[in-house]
């Protein structure tokens, strides 16, 4: 159904299909381990196997003695800095003295074959002088043990709004507290992480897996001590990333690159399953402790919150993903009296960073799960009580950001209830678990959020996008961004912009992958920021083409350039439809009047101001808002959950491409779902033991539900007609309302995700013995 204004765009707010389904379709698609060069090396890192030690000795000996070795590398043999942190200066590419974490890499190996490197990687023989770890977050806050020789705090937010909290608890009707803990989550990308180095031009061509080109040339540029535009980077087809391919790949491309240019022969580089469990980032573990205060009203008039969040052996991007917590963690809500501080702690474990949510998907659970407290102790309904302090146009966030425009929530709210035909499916499931006969439980969960687009007051200064937009004199046109296309369906999203502001077929573009060499330096793709980012570059540059072939159009019609309109291949004249030059042709007259269709595009977004001290402020210019309502079902003889059915409603403001943003939706519940009730990473002592798919396990599509996605539409000022991002979004509620929905149908508040089936059954058997108990009685 389109409304009217939407019924003007002819590619925008359609079902395009995806531009790049049939080379990934029919096997066409190149990803970096499929390419190979004449005379390239393998490489192998390898990486420390305790989690805390000095370095004594590391010795090359053995290893550079076996056949078909070009090169063992270690920081000794770095030609630039050894240095990798992509904000604070605390890591280096390559452990020179010390070794922080069970797999942290302190030397690199190249050879003929990937056999040869894998087997001299075992030859590399270190001694260490092993350390006590650090292993909680506990441990590392009373800071007996040093991580880093300046203390184990990463970085600590703080939030203060309003009257002293102690006070404002004191006027509470009911004051609520819980702490809740959270494990890793591994991105599990189907691509490993990999890149391939070629010494080029005196410099250096990276090929690889990347979200963030531009770091990769940063970083190799420093690794190697060569200038940016010695550095070149070009972005492969992405088998995945979900923030695990943000600054990580940076590491690796690094190594490779160095041992390119001083062995000058390519250099491949690709981690199997197993090290890239190991080594890659994760998301935040958490311990976040909670006090919610709510008024005789159903408002909530105070919240306390303290976050310890795992931050791991470096401080990689744990500033940046904690500053979205400190932002988030109250939820969408209008809270008058706040106190919150997220504080990053060093442990000796992987170093934790970027994941799909960015530090958000943990508070929000503990923060939906309070909600969900709440409501079933006052007996309030859940979306009512949601409703009733959900932020809305004019109010102010926990932060005291004004909301101005563009906030759908309550829309989110009233659509997830009527399409997830909530309050029958509650008389439905009440009725069922009051059947004692039956094998299962049933229940439902609600979830409500708001999500910062952009990198926000913390990153504003990355926050900039590049394009350039090529119309070759057929009529085609060549597009180049400087985001990635890794799965999410930016390509085709941007090539319906693209095809929408200069009025031609999407069938006439051409996408190029990230080439450092053509396009300007556009950030990172993170942070759902890819369709208004790069999507506002493209029209930049798209809307100094048209207003050329406007020109070109008015000349050959005899018309005057407000009299031109194009659509879909045709620059029409707008009060005679049947006179119109077609694309190509204007193409093509263009070329031989040598009017240059060529130009660049740029665009910066938009300013916002935020005191740190006080955390009070603009932190994001504009957010994006969810409701999720799952149910599920639970096993009463095997505390097995299964998740049967979300219904998800988001606010993305514009909708570019339905077709593609229900696939995001039904992504985000698939890894939300994992994350919720499977996905378990076992970490003994600071080493990781599921360090395969079989134990570390995540949902196959018969694990997944069946996924209704509905859209509220309002639009945002500053978005490519009105969009904003859903790619984390999709993924944000998910985690809270299967866990409220398990926790309505087991009648307890589940304080651990994931909520594994062993947990599950022991609730259950607590409940029925004092059940029983009582019966007695
Ligand atoms: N969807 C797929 N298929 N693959 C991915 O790697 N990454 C997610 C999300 N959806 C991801 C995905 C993450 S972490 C982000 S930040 C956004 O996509 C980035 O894309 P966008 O900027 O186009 O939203
Ligand atoms: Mo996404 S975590 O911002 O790459």
């Amino acid at each position: 159904m389109l409304t009217k204004k939407q019924s003007l765009y002819s590619v925008v707010g359609k079902k395009v299909n995806r531009v790049d389904a049939y080379e990934k379709i029919v096997g066409g698609a190149r990803y970096v381990d499929d390419l190979a060069f004449e005379d390239m090396l393998f490489a192998k890192m390898v990486c420390s196997t305790i989690p805390s030690g000095r370095i004594k000795k590391i010795d090359k000996s053995r290893a550079l003695k076996l056949k078909g070795v070009a090169g063992v590398f270690t920081a000794e043999d770095i030609t630039g800095l050894n240095k990798i942190g992509c904000v604070v200066d605390d890591q280096p590419l390559l452990a020179k003295d010390a070794v922080r974490f069970a797999g942290e890499p302190f030397a690199v190996v190249a050879a003929e074959t990937r056999e040869i490197a894998e087997e001299a990687a075992g030859l590399v023989d270190i001694e260490y002088e092993p350390l006590e770890p650090v292993l909680t977050v506990d441990d590392s806050f009373s800071e007996k043990i040093k991580v880093h020789p300046k203390g184990n705090v990463v970085c600590h937010y703080k939030v203060r709004k309003g009257d002293n909290i102690d006070e404002a608890f004191g006027k509470s009707f009911k004051v609520y507290e819980k702490t809740f803990t959270i494990n890793y989550q591994e991105h599990l990308y189907l691509e490993t992480q990999g890149c391939v180095a070629l010494p080029e031009n005196e410099g250096i061509t990276v090929y690889g897996s990347f979200q963030c080109p531009f770091y990769v040339q940063g970083a190799v540029s420093t690794a190697l001590g060569l200038p940016l535009a010695k550095v070149r980077i070009l972005q492969c087809v992405v088998g995945g990333g979900f923030g695990g391919k943000e600054d990580v790949p940076s590491e690796y491309a690094a190594k490779a690159a160095l041992l390119a240019y001083v062995l000058k022969k390519p250099v491949k580089l690709i981690l199997d399953r197993a090290q890239d469990l190991m080594v890659s980032s994760k998301r935040h573990p958490m311990k976040m402790e909670y006090k919610v205060g709510v008024t005789k009203k159903g408002k909530i008039n105070a919240l306390k919150v303290r976050v310890l969040a795992d931050s791991g052996a470096y401080t990689t991007l744990s500033t940046v993903v904690l500053f979205r917590s400190s932002v988030h963690f109250g939820g969408p809500y209008v809270i008058p009296n706040v106190s919150g501080d997220i504080i990053g702690l060093y442990t000796n474990r992987v170093p934790c960073g970027a994941y799909r949510g960015f530090g958000t998907p943990q508070v929000i659970y503990a923060m939906e799960s309070m909600i969900n407290i709440i409501c079933n102790d006052l007996g309030l309904d859940p979306f009512e009580f949601r409703k009733a302090n959900a932020l809305k146009k004019g109010a102010a966030s926990i932060t005291s950001h004004k909301i101005k425009e563009s906030c759908g929530l309550i829309e989110t709210i009233d659509k997830a209830r009527k399409e997830s035909e909530y309050d029958r499916r509650k008389k439905e499931f009440d009725k069922w678990n009051a059947d004692k006969s039956k094998r299962t439980l049933k229940g439902l969960g609600v979830s409500s959020i708001f999500y910062g687009m952009n990198l926000g007051a913390k990153g504003w200064f990355y926050d900039k996008a590049g394009s350039h937009i090529q119309i070759c004199r057929d009529g085609s046109v060549t597009l180049c961004v400087g985001n990635v296309e890794m799965g999410q369906g930016a390509k085709t999203v941007l090539a319906q912009i693209a095809s929408e502001a200069l009025g031609c077929e999407i069938g006439a573009i051409n996408f190029t992958n990230v080439d450092t060499g053509i396009v300007p330096d556009s950030g990172p793709t993170v942070a759902s920021r890819t369709t208004v980012m790069s999507g506002n570059a493209l029209l930049d540059a798209a809307n100094k083409l048209r207003k050329k072939l406007v020109a070109a159009a008015a000349e050959s019609l005899k018309i005057k350039p407000n009299q031109v309109m194009a659509k879909l291949g045709k620059y029409y004249n707008i009060k005679d439809s049947h006179q119109f030059v077609s694309f190509k042709d204007l193409a093509g007259k263009c070329y031989l009047d040598n009017v240059g269709l060529s130009e660049m595009g740029y665009y910066v977004s938009p300013k916002v101001e935020y005191d740190l001290q006080s955390g009070q402020g603009e932190p994001y210019y504009v957010y994006s808002y969810a409701t999720a309502v799952s149910e599920v079902e639970i096993d009463k003889k095997t505390g097995e959950v299964r998740v049967n059915k979300m219904t998800c409603a988001h606010d993305i403001g514009r909708v570019i491409n339905p077709m593609l943003a229900s696939a995001q939706v039904e992504g985000g519940v698939a890894q939300g779902v994992g994350y919720a009730i499977m996905e378990n990473m076992v970490s003994e002592k600071g080493h990781i033991k599921t360090l395969g798919l079989s134990t570390y396990v995540i949902p196959t599509t018969k694990d997944c539900p069946e996924v209704k996605s509905v859209f509220v539409e309002d639009k945002s000022k500053d978005g490519p007609y009105g969009a904003k991002g859903l790619g984390e979004p999709s993924l944000m509620p998910v985690v809270a309302s299967v866990v409220n929905a398990v926790s309505n149908a087991a009648g307890h508040q589940f304080e651990h995700v994931p909520v594994l089936p062993e947990r599950v059954w022991e609730v259950l058997s607590e409940k029925n013995s004092s059940e029983d108990e009582s019966e007695v009685k």
